[in-house]
């Protein structure tokens, strides 16, 4: 957990200071994602309009996502005609970065149903001059919802900066319409609320792709090669990569991210003037200018740039420029940001002329920094505004009388506020690294020790972003302690953040999350789906709600050999004819030696006696010699909570309905006394993380030392065995939660059964779940999804079964992931959320064919959908097994289908 050394602080500290520095000033689309306060009222009633409403019960105010005030949702008057343009309209009280919309239907406790299947957006920045949003592709619909209580959560690309916003539903002809809205994004400081700017310009340069540097989401006007009243892509947060032909985003044309000029086109003049529009009269420190640098291609950061003031919209430019000279770089070709000190100068509005350095110049955005005191006199350039300029400027004058408008706004005390805000976070992440060193000295003789102190995972406010606490808990005296977990593979993570506690918020924190799955997972809703109706396989690709209430589990409650999570009973404890397996008479339970144990207790070896009279004829008993049969005893300790109680049975349960060759058989029970006791085959060989770290794979060294060893096809045929067990749960739609070699037992014959059911459930359970308190996590081996939303499912099955098999071609020699500590872990989880290639993926090991690899990674995809299903990947494994005969290097050769 605490593998850090000083220098390794250090650096930590100083990326730290460096993103935040890097990071003030400029919007993050992906993480500007913030709920604007529909749902919670801070948005007041006042501010949200409609057109028109059907009832006074029905009125906008009534629109309010996941709520069910009123009769349930805002309902514009009459039937709408497809011509009919209602709106429901939001004054968000400042102008707001806006990147994502969330609708819902009128539900009214199942008394409604009525919603919008689709809905156009218009916004406006001063509740004057209205705009139609479109998207990159200019189509202006936005799809909605397809029920009256799920939300969909549509991201807005691109991003709206806008005071007012209006939702207008599109429907058919006739239809009733209502609507529930929330909106998502962040305060946009910089104020801007238009630019101008020459039209960008096409290159073609034999030898290379067409490519096009227009604004293509300018929404102001286009005339005579200008742009003018309007924003675009230097405002939308996209920032353009170094090679100016690579796009972010796709399916569109290279150079799409930039708006880019070229030097001879615009006449001799040698620069390009922009001119920015703000909201009101700002104190300007700086703007940044993220630029393009590709010299090998003509294209350079601007080789200087003077900026002029306005103080009011109708008034004269002032005389005094302020002039920045950068310092020009041919040797790094990276697109950066430029950093321009604008001095405290007072303006509405700025015009600056960007002098070019080389045939081309493109810019993919522009941001500003201001505050709002505003400095009525002389500015002489401060070593602070030098400070300001890293790297690559240099500035050279900067002094000029300013004029002295009337302050219109003093905000400096927030500014003070933030900066507060940043140092104590800063003292505060000081003090936790420390004490984690500290820590760490303690536990330097068992470095992959758990801690007992509760890890605390959390979505930060406005992102996926994962931030981990690790709060010292200090021993209380005279208190017994908790059961330690000592087991290596279980992270404990204590679930605190409310987001973890309410759905509905964590999947408002996540909106692209919601968007992107929902159309791929089966489960959602509140009524129990009709499992014959539905493989886990047609699931995945049905239009139910993805991240459904019913995925949110608790998480608690340990038994056998295993801390894990196990879902919370609807009732108060399971009766005993719930559990279909027999009673044994628990005096014929011989004690003969113990084979592990749990927090919450042992498993121990028994002879049963009788056991083959009782479980009677045609019952598939174990193998026995003559009267009594070795069985596997797992006890639950008499003093266990009601709660880990009510899990065992629920295991039992579990456990007496599955009956496959490759599941671990329950052939009793004693329940009707305590302590609590389960009776299942007896598993010769241990459990497959054991027999596999004990031997080498087979080679000529192994056979002349006796060594025990494995083959490749030894490892595939568990493999393939592991694959058909899983298939036969997903096939009853039952979640396993923690597949692992650990929890793979062999027998005598080496056949594998899968063990350990305590954390499985029905996939589809409607019991509502609520993850509370401590829940100890196998994170090593689960889904993105598992760790961030507590989603369970057969598709979180085969991300495991993809870390299972690399333990098996790794031989167990290696814990998952063992060069990162639990932390980055969990980190990287938010990395396979995002997505954005910065997920650290298990390396291919040595033993494993590409082709096998390449079967793991696609269990590691992303989005479910993408994920193969056990059914396919016992088919893509299984002819592998029958190609033993041939010799071992040729055997894994094929390529899996
Ligand atoms: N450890 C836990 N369960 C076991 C079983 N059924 N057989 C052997 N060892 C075990």
């Amino acid at each position: 957990m605490c593998r850090c050394d000083r220098r390794t602080i250090m650096h930590l500290f100083l990326l730290l200071i460096l993103q935040a520095t890097a990071a003030f000033g400029q919007i993050d689309p992906a993480h500007c994602r913030s709920a604007l306060g529909m749902g919670d009222k801070r948005i007041k009633d006042e501010a949200i309009t409609a057109s028109s409403q059907w009832y006074e019960t029905t009125g906008p105010q009534y629109a309010r996502l996941n709520l069910e005030e009123g009769d349930g949702a805002w309902c514009p008057k009459g039937q709408l005609e497809p011509s009919d343009s209602q709106y429901l309209q939001v004054d968000l009280g400042s102008l707001t970065f806006l990147t994502v919309v969330g609708t819902q239907g009128r539900y009214a406790r199942n008394s409604g149903n009525e919603f919008a299947r689709a809905y156009r957006l218009n916004y406006s920045s001063d509740g004057g001059l209205w705009k139609s949003w479109r998207d990159r592709l200019g189509n202006t619909v936005i799809e909605g919802n397809k029920d009256a209580y799920t939300s969909v959560i549509k991201d807005i690309h691109p991003p709206i900066i806008t005071r007012y916003i209006r939702l207008m539903p599109v429907t058919k002809p006739f239809t009733t319409v209502c609507m529930r809205v929330e909106l998502y994004g962040c305060l946009w400081d910089d104020g801007l609320i238009s630019y101008s700017a020459p039209e960008g310009q096409p290159m073609t340069q034999p030898g290379y792709p067409f490519a096009s540097f227009n604004d293509s989401t300018y929404d102001g006007v286009h005339e005579k090669r200008k742009l003018s009243g309007g924003l675009g892509q230097l405002t939308d947060g996209v920032i353009g990569l170094d090679d100016f032909l690579l796009t972010r985003q796709y399916n569109v044309w290279p150079g799409y991210d930039y708006l880019g000029w070229r030097n001879d086109s615009l006449g001799s003049q040698g620069y390009v003037e922009m001119e920015f529009v703000f909201d009101k009269q700002r104190n300007f420190t700086s703007m940044k200018v993220h630029s393009n640098n590709m010299f090998s291609r003509g294209v350079k950061i601007f080789s200087s740039v003077s900026c002029w003031f306005k103080p009011r919209l109708i008034a004269a430019w002032e005389p005094e420029p302020v002039t920045f000279v950068t310092v020009l770089d041919d040797r790094n070709p990276s697109a950066r940001y430029v950093t321009v000190p604008l001095n405290r100068r007072t303006a509405k509005s700025i015009r600056c002329r960007f002098v070019f350095a080389d045939v081309w110049m493109m810019f993919s955005e522009v941001s500003f920094q201001s505050v709002d005191t505003i400095v009525p006199t002389l500015l002489v350039p401060s070593p602070a505004a030098n400070e300001e300029t890293t790297g690559t400027t240099s500035l050279k004058t900067t002094v000029s009388p300013s004029p002295s408008g009337p302050p219109e706004d003093v905000s400096t005390p927030i500014l003070i506020g933030c900066l507060v805000t940043i140092i104590l976070l800063l003292v505060v992440i000081i003090f936790l690294i420390l004490w984690c060193q500290c820590v760490c000295k303690v536990l330097e003789k068992a470095p992959r020790r758990i801690l007992d102190e509760d890890v605390t995972v959390r979505l930060s406010s406005c992102s996926d972003t994962i931030i981990l606490q690790t709060p010292p808990v200090p021993p209380r005296s005279g208190h017994t302690p908790g059961p330690v977990n000592t087991d290596p593979h279980y992270e404990r993570v204590f679930l605190l953040d409310p987001q973890y506690q309410n759905p509905a918020v964590l999947r408002n924190k996540l909106p692209e999350l919601s968007q992107s799955a929902e159309a791929s997972a089966c489960g959602g809703g509140y009524a129990e789906p009709d499992i014959t109706q539905c493989t886990p396989h047609q699931c995945f690709h049905s239009n139910a709600p993805h991240y459904a209430e019913t995925d949110i589990v608790r998480l608690q409650g340990v038994t056998g050999s295993n801390m894990y999570a196990v879902p919370a009973l609807t009732v108060d404890s399971l009766t005993r004819k719930d559990i279909s397996a027999a009673e044994f008479p628990r005096q014929q339970l011989i004690f003969r030696e113990k084979l592990g144990e749990g927090q919450f207790g042992e498993v121990h070896l028994c002879e049963a006696e009788g056991l083959t009279e009782f479980l009677g004829e045609g019952s598939p008993l174990p193998e026995s010699d003559g009267h009594s049969v070795l069985v596997a005893v797992k006890q639950l300790r008499a003093d266990a909570t009601s709660q880990a109680r009510n899990d065992f049975l629920k295991e039992i349960k579990i456990m007496s309905r599955l009956n496959g060759p490759n599941i671990i058989r329950l052939l009793c029970v004693c329940v009707s006394s305590d302590p609590l006791c389960m009776v299942t085959e007896y598993m010769e060989n241990g459990d497959l993380n054991m027999f596999l770290s004990q031997r080498e794979i087979e080679s000529t060294l192994t056979h002349a030392n006796n060594i025990p060893s494995v083959s490749l096809s030894d490892l595939l045929h568990m493999s393939v065995q592991i694959a058909s067990g899983m298939k036969y749960l997903a096939s009853l739609n039952f979640v396993h939660r923690d597949l692992a070699t650990r929890n793979c037992l062999l027998d005598r014959r080496l056949t594998i059964k899968i063990a350990d059911f305590g954390m499985s459930r029905n996939l589809y359970s409607s019991d509502y779940y609520r993850i509370q308190g401590r829940a100890v996590l196998p994170i090593r081996w689960m889904a993105w999804e598992s760790i961030l939303l507590g989603k369970f499912t057969t598709a979180s099955d085969v991300w495991a079964f993809g870390v299972t098999l690399w333990e098996i071609f790794t031989l167990c020699k290696e814990q998952p992931y063992s060069l990162l500590s639990d932390e980055q872990v969990i980190e990287n989880t938010g990395e396979f959320f995002r997505n954005q290639g910065r997920q650290i993926f298990l390396y291919s090991p040595p033993l494993c064919p590409p082709s096998l690899f390449e079967l793991m990674m696609r269990c590691w995809r992303r989005d479910i959908p993408d994920r193969p299903t056990f059914e396919g990947l016992y088919q893509a494994l299984r002819p592998q097994v029958n190609s033993e005969q041939r010799p071992p290097g040729c055997r894994l050769g094929r390529g899996f289908p």
